[in-house]
């Protein structure tokens, strides 16, 4: 199957078998920021932004991003750098698994808008497991990220 999609802002062409999942079309291309953890859509590791909405890459197929445009930690990284300063300056992480994931989430709320108080980024971060943290350092640099 032929792919041209926008990815981290640039037009892309691949070439991948009909049964590829996406998380392995971007660490394929090197993208290797964004991790797989359950493999089953839960734990929001593999979490990319597909047309600026977060999606679980774990568990779509590749194919659904023709014609789209795909974000990947290594993007949004560029394209948000207050997210990642935010993370290193709050402490956000400690092990690092979840955090491309929270980083991206952190992009999707703020490529939303509006300024989310405690319990929506909580709510909005919901499906991002974290093992380390306790979460409350993630939501602070989120909060930060987004000078809510
Ligand atoms: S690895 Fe995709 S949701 Fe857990
Ligand atoms: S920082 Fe280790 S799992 Fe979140």
């Amino acid at each position: 199957m032929r792919l041209r999609f926008q990815l981290n802002g640039e037009p892309v062409e691949a070439e991948v078998p009909g049964d590829a999942l996406l998380l392995d079309l971007v660490r394929g291309r090197g993208l290797t920021g964004t991790k797989e953890g359950c493999g089953v859509g839960v734990c929001g590791a593999c979490t990319l932004l597909l047309d600026d909405r977060p999606v679980s890459s774990c568990i779509l197929p590749a194919g659904c991003v023709q014609g789209r445009e795909v974000w990947t930690v290594e993007g949004v990284a560029r394209r948000h750098p207050e997210i990642v300063d935010a993370f290193l300056r709050h402490e956000g992480l400690q092990c690092g698994a979840c955090t491309p994931g929270q980083v991206v989430m952190a992009a999707a709320l703020k490529l939303r808008g509006g300024e989310p108080d405690e319990a929506a980024v909580r709510e909005h971060l919901a499906g991002n497991l974290c093992r380390c943290t306790g979460y409350r350092a993630i939501v602070e640099s989120v909060r930060a990220a987004l000078g809510s």
